[in-house]
């Protein structure tokens, strides 16, 4: 076997080498590049906060990423350098990528809160996890007080989240099932694991291949800040760097709770608490407490919460257990994909399509205000990864042999009715018309450059190649 590639987790940002578990408070400033000569100064004081991945940060940490448009307003144009992805260029809110996520109807970007054509333009994200609450005030003033006095950069929206615990606001474990990435994580070994160019760029992803990335002309980098491409000697400003895919998804948290009781009513119209939980979690394809219904079918098993160690096409081929449409079996089909389920190569395809995910739950769930994800995810490639796996799979109402059944959970309900089916023998239960659960209230694509990278884009002195 190969050696796993050394990540240089020095010039690595942070969140690609971990989520931060023990930093429970976290708020997303999102900037707006007004003026790029005092910006990038502004940046550069930043930057010199910015967490690498080497070790757990104890207190706090700090993460920088930039749009299409916000590396254009530096002076980087994204559409020059060789390698940046076409979708990161065109953005998540390009027409056709709109039809692609689903984000029509309701969820289209003009009624977005923030990443929309109505709402100020989105060029900087500031990622800000601490300890505790007045830990995060405190490197919340420092990042105002360095980015903001200045006039080169504006707030267009803070985003805050609520303290980081195990759960997603319906009410499930979240967190569980992470991609094992060679040379990331400590158990990453053999066939569970995925190659680390799957995440970041500049190295060998599945296909043992180096994941495009943006390449400059050396003499774009007359000042050496930028590590070389091992051919050629362009200036790599992509080695290192990933991409990050931020969507704020609300979750009508009661809605959905309304929508399980009624449809779980018993013959003489009382609630049914046990089979209201039940269809939740066969939408979801894991219980309450993480417990995967492949291994747990009947009920709860908390003691299973933590399981990940299962597929579905050898145990389980005919959703019996965990319905084929449920959440967890379409984000990652695991053992089931074409065209030999089973087999080593389906698992080997799905490792093409996993993403790393960072997201935190906002909204408190004592009051009546909006709840829901801030949905992070990175990966080396957004088509080949996020975005097909919403595509694909979860908007898909065709996926594994179902005919009009996309993600009970998180799927938009486009123009056609879903329905939810149950398979069962001998017979199945479908549920016809199910709301739609989760809108989508803003988004963009970003890129989270090495750290070298970060330190080039913020200088007032590199070459003028660019400007
Ligand atoms: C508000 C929306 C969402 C909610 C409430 C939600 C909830 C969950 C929960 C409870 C799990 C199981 C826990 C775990 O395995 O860590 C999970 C797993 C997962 N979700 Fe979501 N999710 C949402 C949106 C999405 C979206 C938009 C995607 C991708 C486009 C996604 C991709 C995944 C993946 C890849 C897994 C792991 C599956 C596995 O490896 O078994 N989720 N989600």
């Amino acid at each position: 076997m190969a050696a796993a590639a050394r990540l240089e987790l020095d010039d690595i940002q942070g969140l690609v080498a971990r989520g931060y578990s023990a930093l429970k408070s976290a708020c997303f400033l999102l900037l707006t590049v007004n003026d790029p000569v005092a910006a990038r100064p502004a940046l550069g004081r930043l930057a010199l906060l910015a967490t690498n991945g080497s070790a757990e940060p104890p207190e706090s940490a700090l993460n920088l990423a930039f749009t299409s448009d916000g590396l254009r307003r530096l002076g980087l144009d994204p559409g020059e350098p060789d390698g940046f992805s076409h979708e990161f260029v065109s953005g998540m809110t390009d027409p056709n990528r709109s039809r692609l996520l689903g984000d029509v109807g309701e969820n289209a970007p003009s009624h977005w809160c923030w990443g929309g054509p109505e709402s100020p333009p989105v060029h900087v994200l500031a990622l800000l996890y601490a300890r505790d609450e007045g830990c995060l005030d405190r490197l919340e003033s420092d990042v105002r007080q360095d980015a903001l006095t200045g006039g080169g950069l504006t707030e267009a929206v803070r985003l805050g989240t609520s303290p980081l615990t195990d759960r997603e606001p319906f009410g499930f474990r979240d967190g569980i099932s992470q991609p094992l990435v060679e040379g990331l994580s400590k158990a990453a070994t053999g066939d569970g694991t995925v190659k680390a160019g799957e995440f970041v760029l500049g190295y060998a992803n599945e296909y043992g291949l180096l994941t495009d990335r943006p390449l400059l002309p050396a003499a774009c980098d007359t000042f050496g800040l930028l590590p070389r491409a091992p051919d050629g000697g362009a200036a790599d400003f992509g080695r290192n760097g990933s991409y990050l895919v931020f969507r704020q998804l609300r979750q009508d948290v009661a809605g959905f709770h309304r929508y399980l009781e009624e449809a779980t009513r018993r013959p003489d119209g009382a609630a049914d608490p046990e089979a209201h939980e039940a269809l939740a979690a066969r939408m979801m394809g894991r219980w309450p407490s993480g417990a995967p219904l492949v291994h747990a079918p009947l009920r709860d098993d908390p003691s299973l919460g933590s399981d990940n160690d299962f597929g579905y096409f050898a145990t389980d081929p005919d959703g019996l257990s965990c319905p084929l449409g449920a959440h967890v079996r379409r984000a990652n089909p695991r053992d089931s994909l074409d065209p030999q389920p089973g087999s080593a190569q389906s698992v080997s395809i799905g490792r093409r399509h996993r993403i790393l995910r960072r997201g935190r739950a906002y909204g408190d769930d004592n009051g009546d205000g909006d709840r829901g994800l801030h949905f992070l995810c990175l990966g080396a490639n957004i088509s080949r990864q996020f975005e097909f796996i919403q595509h694909t799979w979860l908007n898909n109402a065709h996926f594994n042999g179902l005919y009009d059944g996309p993600d009970p959970v998180v799927a938009a309900r486009q123009d056609h009715d879903a329905t939810f089916t149950v398979q069962a023998r001998p017979v199945r239960t479908r549920y016809r018309d199910l709301p739609q659960f989760v809108s989508v209230q803003g988004g963009a694509y970003f890129f989270l450059p090495g750290l070298q990278a970060l330190r080039y884009l913020c200088e007032d002195a590199r070459s003028g190649g660019h400007r």
